[in-house]
């Protein structure tokens, strides 16, 4: 394992001002999205939707690293270009879903484990010869405070396959994005989402330190600590971001380079809100603080879009602007009032 190589492609992906776009949504994932502007969901529209995001003009002014999905590493730009090395061009590195998705973790169980470490060096190695340097796994906790859930069982089981692969991917010298998130669905208190995500966190670095990971070179990326989306009572941006910050503080080692959050279901407004109230209050952290969202970026390229050739420009704009949003919270830059600015 390469640490040194690790250890500068986790800090270049999570450094001020730039953040992740993530745009790793599976087939089904992705046929939701498409559903919702009635565009079908085949493969020449997935990859002319993944193609104008890429070819959005400056992107990589803010966006440091994209996530791509199986289907997308291996498709190519309309002049034939594969999207990896078009990316790299641009100076955006790569990185690859590498998570085979989630199953329920017993007959009878509601929770979640996720599958894929069957022949993961392997698909690395095809990975990594296509251009890809760094991977995520996602892990999906629930909060069901009537069921007591989640369980230690699926706590315990999910942060362990975290552990396993974040030590396959650095030993295939990648660097891995370990995505434990706590899921915002739900009435629960943010003091319940604080307790799990808190929880959750321990596990994981036990599991991460059981496996002889290398925590210089790993991106952790978190949910943010945050009311329950049904909850009568929504905390106020400066409690999300102190108890987030405290619940960071409280279980991820120093030597992590960067935090990457997901946006999670957050409206895109909030989930830059959130990001500038941490990195505008708290200065002081061991690690960058940044993001690496996947619908809070592309929402509004996506309805922009609507599948028509004549709104690529439009839609490009509007990752342009969410992007730019993006990356002045992640200096604590950003302003509501900007939101009222043309890009
Ligand atoms: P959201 O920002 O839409 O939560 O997606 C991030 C992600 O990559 C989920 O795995």
């Amino acid at each position: 394992m390469n640490e040194k190589k690790l250890n500068q492609i986790s800090i270049e992906l999570s450094s001020p001002p730039k953040g992740i776009l993530a745009a790793d949504e599976s087939t089904n994932t992705i046929k939701k999205r498409f559903d919702l502007i009635n565009v079908e969901s085949n493969f020449e529209n997935r990859r002319k939707y993944r193609e104008l995001l890429f070819k959005t003009k400056n992107l990589n002014g803010f966006i440091s690293g994209i996530i791509l999905y199986d289907e997308t590493i291996k498709q190519s730009t309309s002049e034939g270009i594969p999207f990896p090395v078009y990316l790299e061009k641009k100076k955006i590195a790569p990185g690859i879903k590498v998570d085979a998705g989630a199953i329920p973790i017993t007959n009878e169980s509601s929770e979640k484990i996720t599958e894929g470490l069957d022949g993961l060096s392997k698909r690395l190695q095809e990975y990594k010869a296509l251009g890809a340097v760094f991977t995520k796994w996602r892990a999906i906790i629930d909060i069901h405070t009537k069921n007591n859930l989640p369980s230690e069982h699926c706590i315990e089981s999910n942060a362990f396959v975290l552990g396993r692969y974040a030590r396959i991917v650095q030993e295939n010298d990648m660097v891995p994005i370990v995505e434990p998130e706590v899921i915002m669905d739900g009435k629960h208190s943010i003091e319940d989402c604080y307790e799990v995500t808190a929880k959750t966190l321990k596990k994981v670095f036990n599991q991460l330190d059981f496996h002889k990971v290398f925590l210089g070179g790993i991106l952790l990326k978190p949910n943010m600590v945050i009311s329950g989306k049904d909850s009568d009572t929504q905390a106020s941006i400066k409690d999300v971001a102190k108890m987030t910050v405290d619940c960071l503080k409280e279980n991820v080692p120093n030597e992590v380079p960067g935090i990457v959050f997901l946006s999670g279901g957050q409206s895109n407004e909030l989930a830059t809100q959130h990001l500038n109230e941490m990195n505008k209050n708290y200065n002081e952290l061991p690690w960058n603080l940044s993001f690496s969202y996947g619908r809070a970026l592309q929402k509004p390229a996506l309805s922009s879009w609507m599948g028509q050739e004549k709104n690529i420009i439009d839609s490009q704009n509007a990752l342009f602007v969410r992007s730019k949003h993006n990356s002045n919270a992640t200096i604590g830059k950003y302003s509501s009032e900007d939101e009222n600015l043309s890009p």
